[in-house]
């Protein structure tokens, strides 16, 4: 088969249609009620939510979407960057997922999502619709790699023809400071750290609860390096590459950007 460079789709319309949609955001008023059970509240909050909002937009602009009309936000905690989002895209559709009961209630009735309550095993979680665009912000910062890889494969199959997974990654900035950021016990954080320099892929349970202590199963902090993650994915073969930015949300977690067609469509 030859390769014919003129047989793809041009894509300067939908860039500058996410360049105006990403414009409209920044003049709309976001609606920063806090829900009374917030665990990620901090000076940060508003930056954090407004980081994922132009995450998605560049993740958008790098994949071959042309609109977005469903959105998956997993998982939305409290609606940290769903509020943002929901501005963003706002003739779109919101499911929001998480594990968290009082959270997906709290995005439901706060900014109109669909709620979704999640549970520990991925392949048991039901998603009523394809999406366009599934945010996943700090959820592989937490899971194993074997988790990981099975949210990013459930996930995957409910992907629009061209939709794509923007999902947050703890990488190289992690390592050099999560010690100082106090993300766990020092010791149990040399150990993550010892995974990633072998393996690719830290990992450890937390030892108390964290904020959130109601996921069940393992639930921890991962790091994970670039080149695994991308040699991971690089296995999955209905998925392609867009984009992989370091500390491009909140200049804190890596974004990934995967998603369809398939590499050789
Ligand atoms: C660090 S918080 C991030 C929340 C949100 N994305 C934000 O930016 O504020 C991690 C979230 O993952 C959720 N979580 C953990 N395990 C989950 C699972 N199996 N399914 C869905 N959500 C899960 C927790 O309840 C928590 O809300």
């Amino acid at each position: 088969m030859s390769y014919d460079a003129t047989a793809k789709p041009a894509r300067t319309d939908a860039l500058v249609r996410f360049a105006h949609l990403y414009e409209a955001y920044l003049q709309a008023e976001i609606d920063m009620t806090l829900s009374p059970e917030e665990s990620m509240g901090n000076e940060w909050y508003a930056g954090v939510g407004e980081s994922g909002a132009k995450a998605v937009t560049l993740a958008c602009m790098s994949s071959w979407l042309s609109d977005v009309r469903t959105v998956l936000d997993m998982p939305c905690g409290h609606g940290r960057v769903l509020r943002h989002l929901v501005k963003l895209f706002p003739g779109a559709v919101f499911d929001a997922c998480d594990i968290d009961k009082p959270g997906i209630e709290f995005c439901a009735s706060q900014f109109g999502a669909t709620p979704i309550l999640s549970k520990a095993r991925p392949e048991d979680v039901a998603f009523p619709r394809k999406y366009d665009v599934i945010w996943i912000g700090s959820l592989f910062t937490h899971t194993t790699q074997d988790l990981t890889l099975r949210w990013i494969r459930q996930l995957a199959s409910h992907l629009t023809e061209a939709g794509i997974i923007v999902a947050t990654f703890h990488g190289r900035f992690s390592a050099l400071n999560g010690e100082a950021f106090g993300y766990i016990e020092p010791p149990i954080w040399r150990k993550i750290v010892k995974g990633y320099e072998r393996g690719g892929y830290g990992y450890q349970n937390y030892s108390q609860p964290a904020h959130d202590g109601n996921v069940p199963g393992d639930y921890g902090i991962s790091l994970s390096k670039a080149s695994h993650i991308l040699a991971l994915i690089e296995q999955m073969k209905d998925l392609r590459i867009f984009n992989y930015i370091e500390r491009g949300w909140a200049g804190h977690h890596d974004v990934l950007v995967i998603g369809k067609p398939q590499v050789g469509v």
